[in-house]
C-alpha cells in the first residue's frame, strides 16, 4: 500500500520533470528562432503589460493575477496597494474586458521569449497620487485617489496604456524578425484600442470638475500629458484631450479625442524615454514611482547597472 502510493507519487514527480523540461524545451526552441536584439524589445513591454494586467484585474474585480494567472505571474512579487475600485457597471464592465485582454498580452509575450517575471509594483493610491501632484505642479488636497469613483480611476488609467502604445510604436521599426513585428502590430492595435476608449470615456466628461478639486477631466488629462512629455524629455509625444489647434489633427481642430503627429500618426518612444516617465524620476537609470526597484530584463537592468556604477 505504501510502496504504491510512493511510486505513484514518483511518477508524478517525474511526470512534472518531463513536462517542465518539455515545456523549456519548446519555450528555447521559439525564442531561439528570433534575434538577440527582437528578444531584448519584446520583453521589455512585459513591464508595462505586468502593470496593467494587475491594475486592471485589481480595480474591476479586486483580485490579481495571483489568483487569475498565477503562472504569468512567475513567482514575481504581489503589487503593492491595489484594490477593486469603486465603478459604475459599464466602466467596470470595460475595465473587466481590459484586464482579461491584458493577461492575453503577458502570455502572448512569454510565448515568445522568456522574459521575467513580474517586477515589484507600487500601485497604491498614493502612488498615482504622487503622479497628479507632480502634474499640476503642487499637492492636491484632499490627496487624489484613483481607486474612488469611474472618473479618478480612467483618469489613473490614462496614466499607462497610453505610454505601451508609443513604446510599441517606437519597438517596431527596430525590430528585424517579421514574427517579432507580428507580436507587436497585435499588441499595438488592443492597446491603442484601450487607449481610445479611455480617452472616448473621459472625453464625454471633458468639462465635468474632478471633485473635489478646481479642475476638470479635459485639464487633468492635460496635466498629465506635460508631464509625461516633460519627464521622457525628448519634446512633445503626448497630448491631453482638449490641444491649442495647432496641434490639433491638420490644424483644424481643438477636440482630440486621439493624440497624434503633425500627420496623425502615433508618436513612439524609446525603452529610455518609457522608463525616465514609468519611473516618475526623469530618468532611466533611477527607479521610483511605480516600479520601486525598476523595470526588468536586459534593457531596463542595463540602465539600472550604470546608474549604480
Ligand atoms: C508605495 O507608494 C507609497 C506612496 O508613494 C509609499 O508611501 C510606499 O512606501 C510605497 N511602497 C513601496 C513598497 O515602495
Ligand atoms: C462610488 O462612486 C459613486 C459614483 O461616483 C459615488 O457617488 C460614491 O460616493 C462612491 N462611493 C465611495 C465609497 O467612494
Amino acid at each position: 500500500m505504501h510502496l504504491c502510493m510512493a511510486s505513484s507519487s514518483t511518477a508524478i514527480i517525474i511526470l512534472m520533470i518531463f513536462l517542465f523540461i518539455s515545456n523549456n524545451i519548446v519555450n528555447a526552441t521559439t525564442s531561439a528562432n528570433l534575434p538577440k536584439g527582437d528578444m531584448d524589445l519584446l520583453e521589455f513591454p512585459l513591464n508595462l503589460e505586468y502593470f496593467e494586467a494587475e491594475y486592471f484585474l485589481f480595480g474591476s474585480t479586486g483580485k490579481g493575477l495571483d489568483s487569475i494567472g498565477p503562472d504569468l505571474a512567475a513567482g514575481g512579487p504581489p503589487p503593492v496597494g491595489a484594490k477593486q475600485a469603486n465603478l459604475s457597471l459599464v466602466v467596470k464592465d470595460i475595465i473587466t474586458q481590459f484586464a482579461y485582454q491584458e493577461v492575453g498580452h503577458l502570455r502572448a509575450i512569454k510565448k515568445t521569449v522568456k522574459g521575467f517575471p513580474r517586477p515589484l509594483l507600487n500601485l497604491s493610491a498614493g502612488s498615482f497620487a504622487s503622479v497628479m501632484n507632480a502634474a499640476l505642479g503642487n499637492p492636491l488636497s484632499p490627496p487624489f485617489n484613483p481607486y474612488a469613483n469611474d472618473i479618478n480611476y480612467l483618469l489613473s488609467s490614462y496614466v499607462i496604456p497610453y505610454v505601451g502604445l508609443t513604446g510599441y510604436v517606437g519597438a517596431n521599426p527596430k525590430l528585424e524578425s517579421p514574427d517579432s513585428r507580428k507580436l507587436v502590430a497585435g499588441l499595438l492595435g488592443v492597446e491603442s484600442g484601450q487607449d481610445a476608449v479611455i480617452r472616448a470615456l473621459l472625453y464625454e466628461r471633458a468639462n465635468e470638475k474632478v471633485v473635489p478639486y478646481k479642475l476638470n477631466v479635459g485639464e487633468f488629462t492635460q496635466k498629465i500629458s506635460q508631464l509625461r512629455d516633460k519627464l521622457g524629455n525628448n519634446g512633445v509625444k503626448d497630448e491631453g484631450l482638449k490641444v491649442p489647434m495647432e496641434l490639433g489633427a491638420e490644424k483644424k481642430v481643438a477636440g482630440n479625442v486621439l493624440a497624434g503627429d503633425p500627420e496623425s500618426l502615433a508618436y513612439g518612444r524609446t525603452p529610455q524615454e518609457i522608463l525616465r516617465i514609468v519611473y516618475g524620476t526623469g530618468k532611466e537609470q533611477v527607479p521610483g514611482g511605480f516600479y520601486p526597484k525598476g523595470g526588468d530584463g536586459v534593457i531596463a537592468k542595463s540602465f539600472l547597472k550604470r546608474g549604480s556604477i
